[in-house]
């Protein structure tokens, strides 16, 4: 018996003392760890960090790319090329992008759509809507898309075969929509959604392109 009690005694990492101490240090460990990963998470997430950026973007092209390091596709913001024809200040972008996330929040689009994935799958995802080449040409897009989410019933405009239904929204709350829309499909999801093909937006080639594109063509013979 003594000799049981001896035993316990000198197991040092059986001891009561020694495990209350490594709850301590390892909540503690824990607690640094967090605040941490915390203050990462809300930097990355910011608008206007390298990752989301400033709401101003909805002045300007926002493409979607391979990236071939990445081995994904990237949003590319482009040159400019403002939003409904008005290029805003940061301050306009900011009220206009918020309102649009309002409407979103207010006719919960996320009971039928995901947005940045996060939603239900009834209805497409959201995140790059704004890049959908469903909406026919880059120059008719921000009009066609107001149009669709004021009578979204009376157009069907990709192959899911489903409608959406009429929300009452009006036309500033659509327009703010949009650039809400305009302003996710710049942020940097890790590829996400994966092999989205995005609308055609390229400037018309300029004249140097026809012979880069005869080299292209030429080299398959020469292989
Ligand atoms: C009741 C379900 C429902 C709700 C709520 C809903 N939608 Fe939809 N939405 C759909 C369906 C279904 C489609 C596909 C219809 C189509 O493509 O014509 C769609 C399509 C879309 C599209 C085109 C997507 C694409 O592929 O480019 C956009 C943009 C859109 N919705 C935006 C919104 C916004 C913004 C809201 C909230 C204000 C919203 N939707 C709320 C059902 C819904």
């Amino acid at each position: 018996m003594s000799q049981t009690q001896t035993q316990t005694q000198t197991l040092w990492w059986a001891s009561e003392s020694f495990w209350k101490k490594m709850a301590i240090w390892i909540t503690a460990g824990s607690v640094v760890v967090l605040i941490f990963l915390t203050f990462d998470t809300v930097k990355q997430i910011t608008a206007g960090g390298k990752r989301v950026p400033a709401y101003s973007v909805i002045n300007q092209r926002i493409d979607y790319v391979f990236d071939d390091k990445r081995n994904h596709q990237v949003p590319v913001i482009g040159p400019e090329e403002p939003l409904f024809g008005k290029k805003l200040s940061e301050e306009e972008a900011m009220a206009l992008v918020s309102k649009g996330k309002l409407t979103t929040q207010a006719k919960n689009c996320m009971n039928c759509h995901t947005l940045l994935g996060n939603g239900a799958y009834y209805a497409p995802d959201l995140t790059k809507s704004w890049l959908d080449p469903n909406w026919g040409t880059k120059e008719t897009r921000e009009q066609k898309m107001v149009d669709f989410l004021m009578n979204p019933e009376e157009m069907l405009h990709n192959s899911i075969g489903r409608r959406m239904t009429n929300l009452g929204i009006t036309e500033e709350e659509a327009r703010a929509t949009v650039a809400f829309l305009k302003w996710m499909s710049s942020i940097d999801t890790n590829g996400f959604p994966y092999n989205f093909k995005p609308i055609d937006q390229s400037d018309p080639a300029p004249a140097a392109a026809p012979a880069a594109s005869a080299d292209a063509a030429a080299a398959p013979v020469q292989q």
